[in-house]
């Protein structure tokens, strides 16, 4: 599968430009989707996702974006060791974008022991040539953080097939957010203004619901794109904790920026004005994004791109290459020896 000539996959803002289209762009075989069904049939106890970093996030997108329909577990495992309770009626979905990364590996080594039924998605490396399993192909060449809205569209339609569930269109996805990307300083704010205003500060993203797993990916786009410390955090949780962190270092440099849904219910509303109302008196400047869409999907795809153009805004403003991440292949090499 090829990508758009357009792409430039050493452009971090070119790829977050093209988020629209890369959500549309792969075509997942046939085959894979009727494996799933199939699956369905059998009976399928739960999903379990095994991935790090990049290759990870988006099975936190459909747990929290199937959390009310799918009438099954959905978990999601960043670690060596595949938990307990995975067994041989499990399907287990591995992402590594690289086809790498040991911990992935060594996870899913663990589900083939256990006979658990697999599925895999890469672009290339050791998953690749683990032919026994059914294997989602990803375009080569792209940072995998940059390769969220792939493995994405690829991942949600195998889940949805998985719980027996109507399949997501990805062609009106794409209008969706090249349309609200077009109109970002209207209806939010140009990506630059709030990145101008996390410098000298430490963002800390808060979401709830479907937009909490936006919150995560915030912060790692903050911490892998600009370099910088960021954090996230996930209401109602945080009001049982977190806001208790604030009081000594009154006026302290932590920005919290609120991720809110236009679509949330009167309680969780609620807690986050009251939060913001708190937050402000104790000395802090918080930032309230709104999302828009007519759905979950779409307002989580929506404020990733948004948010996801404010790491490269950020990385520029601070003279930051966005695309290397040399910490991250130094550790890994280290590791390899
Ligand atoms: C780099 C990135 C990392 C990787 C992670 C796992 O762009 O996003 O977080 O995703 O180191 O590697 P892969 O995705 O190759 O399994």
């Amino acid at each position: 599968m090829k990508l758009l000539s357009s792409i430039k996959p050493d452009n971090m803002r070119n790829l977050v430009t093209h988020f629209p289209q890369l959500l549309s762009t792969l075509q997942i075989e046939s085959s894979i989707l009727n494996t799933a069904r199939e699956f369905h049939k059998e009976g399928v106890n739960g999903i379990c996702f095994l991935g790090m970093g990049g290759s990870s996030i988006a099975g936190n997108y459909v747990r929290a974006l199937l959390s009310k329909e799918a009438k099954i577990p959905i978990s999601v495992t960043r670690d060596y060791l595949l938990p307990t309770h995975v067994d041989n009626k499990w399907v287990v979905i591995a992402i590594s974008y690289s086809g790498n990364t040991e911990e992935t590996l060594s996870a899913l080594s663990m589900a083939n022991e256990i006979g658990s039924r697999i599925i895999l998605m890469t672009s290339g490396g050791k998953m690749a040539q683990k032919s026994k399993h059914q294997i989602v192909h990803l375009p080569e060449g792209l940072q995998p953080r940059a390769a969220l809205p792939l493995i994405f569209s690829a991942v949600l339609p195998v889940v949805e097939s998985l719980a027996g569930l109507k399949i997501t269109n990805f062609q009106y996805l794409e209008e969706v957010l090249i349309n609200k990307s077009n109109t970002w300083n209207e209806w939010l704010a140009p990506p630059k203004e709030i990145a101008e205003a996390f410098i000298g500060k430490t963002p800390l993203f808060i979401g709830a619901r479907h937009l909490a797993p936006v919150a995560y990916r915030a912060k790692c786009q903050i911490n892998e794109n600009s370099k910088a410390l960021a954090f996230h955090s996930e209401l109602p949780e945080a009001n049982h904790n977190e806001i208790e962190s604030f009081v000594k270092t009154n006026g302290c440099s932590v920005l919290p920026v609120f991720l809110r849904s236009g679509l949330e219910s009167t309680k969780i509303n609620r807690r986050f004005d009251v939060t913001y109302d708190l937050y402000l008196e104790m000395g802090l400047s918080p930032i309230n994004l709104l999302a828009s869409g007519d759905t979950r999907l779409e307002e989580m795809l929506v404020l990733t791109h948004f948010l996801d153009m404010i790491s490269v805004e950020l990385a520029e403003l601070c003279s930051i290459d966005p695309v290397s991440v040399e910490k991250i292949k130094e550790l890994k090499h280290r590791l390899s020896r």
